[in-house]
């Protein structure tokens, strides 16, 4: 098989942020491609963020388009793509290995089409492994081309060749592409695109691009139809939503939009991923006056200690995220709050892990993404030196998993008797006699009802008892 290189990925490129004005462009299905899809049906496997589930919706939206219908698995389909993460290094190792396994079904059904996507072909040396290494995936591009995905797709199935665009520069902004929704009652909303944060150990910013902010009225106009459709709920993404606006230069911040969201009439908003850096006091205020802004926040603070925190190029210093957290609880009594943190960040020492112990046990933190730093190559943080082993790092992750998992079972703890609002997601994974969703301060809560009729609608249940990952109760009437 021929391979064509279109556009490969350069990391040095996507540093750069050289495009000042993004452009917004509606999306249109160009007649050559349409019925493409015709008789064909697709599969997505969908990894890391909550931005590749929306994309996936995406990509999902344009194939049905086409005329595409979803299989049942990725095994009989007709077209696969993956969706992959590039965040650390085992979620890259997890895509190599799905790739192993789709390489004998390709090799028992030749016609299928293998596609990837997502953050992983936007590094160079993932795409290289991908194009030596696995010569039967037909088509790669990036985070910024899947609006171009009609055009690649005719190009893999009438080429005979691999297909690989993935653009490094800067991305614009697509509205109206179509989006099959995973679920009917909740619903995804990108605020903004790409990162301009450069936290030394990240590859984000270099994978996604710049920071580029949609228009409020699109997300305004967006929230209201999602309302017209009988959503309960939305929640607003983007790398740093406290940053929403900025490349705009109006005076609108990301708390503006909240209050204007907050008019929609829609239920329940969060939203993710916060900087503690910009995180203001209007964002705050608006989350304490708006009734459907939900009183959670996941606030990453990624490290306890300042040293750490400056070499990671956080821009905060330990008592300004004290700071921050003790206005929101001053403000919203009623948060739950959650973070994510990083050990064994290159020559940590055990002083500074345990500043970073000393905050958790500060903060209370309700819940926490934990994780050992990976060694992520074209980043600042690649080139310093290390010499803390992994055993170690191991060690600290567990004894920080320990402390986090203490204050989770608090979280849960803390609403033994309390009437919560629950909008159900469906039945229960591990008892069918349940129903499950999750309470306006993001607890994941169980019940006892066969009630169908419930799945989407915003409940009222009392805790019973609170366990460290959820908790259960029972429905009540008001
Ligand atoms: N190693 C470990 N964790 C990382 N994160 C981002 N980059 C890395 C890395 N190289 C974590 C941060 C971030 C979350 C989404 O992933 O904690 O907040
Ligand atoms: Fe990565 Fe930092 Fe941007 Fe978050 S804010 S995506 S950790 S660079």
């Amino acid at each position: 098989m021929a391979k064509i290189k279109l556009s490969m990925p350069n990391l040095g490129d996507a540093r750069m942020r050289k495009q000042k004005n993004t452009m917004t462009y509606t999306y249109r299905l160009d007649d050559t491609y349409k019925n493409e899809g015709h008789g064909k049906t697709y599969y997505i496997y969908t990894y890391g963020c909550q931005g590749n589930e929306a994309d996936s919706e995406v990509i999902s939206g344009i194939l049905e388009d086409l005329g595409y219908t979803l299989a049942i698995s990725g095994e009989d389909s007709d077209l696969v793509i993956l969706n992959t993460c590039a965040i650390r290094e085992n979620a890259e190792n997890r895509i190599w290995g799905v790739l192993g396994n789709l390489k004998g079904i390709k090799a028992k059904r030749p016609n299928m089409l293998i596609g990837i996507c997502g953050c992983m072909p936007q590094e160079e040396n993932a795409t290289n492994k991908l194009i030596t290494s696995y010569p039967f995936v037909d088509l790669i591009f990036g985070t910024h081309n899947i609006y171009d995905l009609p055009k690649l797709l005719h190009e893999a199935y009438s080429k005979e060749s691999k297909v690989i665009e993935v653009i490094s520069t800067e991305g614009d902004i697509y509205e109206g592409a179509p989006k099959h929704r995973a679920l009917n009652h909740k619903a995804w909303v990108n605020i903004m695109f790409g990162c301009d944060e450069f936290c030394t150990y990240c590859i984000v910013p270099y994978t996604r691009g710049k920071e580029r902010s949609r228009a409020k009225d699109d997300i305004i106009n967006e929230v209201k139809e999602l309302v017209k459709k009988g959503y309960k709920e939305v929640t607003l993404l983007g790398q740093n939503v406290n940053a929403y606006g900025k490349d705009l230069g109006l005076d609108y911040t990301f708390g503006d939009l909240l209050y204007d969201l907050d008019k929609t009439g829609i239920a329940r908003i969060r939203f993710t991923t916060s900087h503690p850096k910009d995180l203001d006091l209007k964002t705050i205020y608006a989350m304490r006056d708006c009734k459907s802004v939900m009183p959670q926040l996941h606030l990453p603070v990624q490290s306890g200690d300042d040293h750490i925190l400056k070499k990671m190029n956080r821009k905060y210093t330990h008592q300004e995220y004290l700071d921050k957290i003790a206005i929101l609880k001053k403000e919203i009594p009623n948060i739950s709050l959650t973070t994510d943190i990083i050990v064994g960040f290159p020559n940590e020492t055990e002083e500074e892990f345990n500043n970073t112990l000393k905050l958790v046990d500060e903060v209370k933190f309700e819940g926490a993404f934990t994780f050992i730093y990976s060694k992520r190559e074209g980043t600042p943080a690649a080139r310093m030196e290390d010499s803390v082993s992994l055993e170690e790092k191991h060690r600290r992750l567990d004894k920080l998993n320990e402390l986090v998992d203490k204050y989770y079972l608090e979280g849960n703890k803390r609403f033994e008797g309390k009437i919560v609002h629950v909008l159900v997601d469906g039945i229960s994974k591990n008892n069918k006699d349940n129903l499950c969703g999750y309470s306006e301060n993001l607890k994941l809560v169980h019940f006892p009802s066969k009630d169908m009729s419930l799945i989407g609608q915003i409940v009222p249940v009392k805790i019973i008892e609170g366990k460290t990952w959820f908790a259960l109760g029972e429905l009540v009437s008001e």
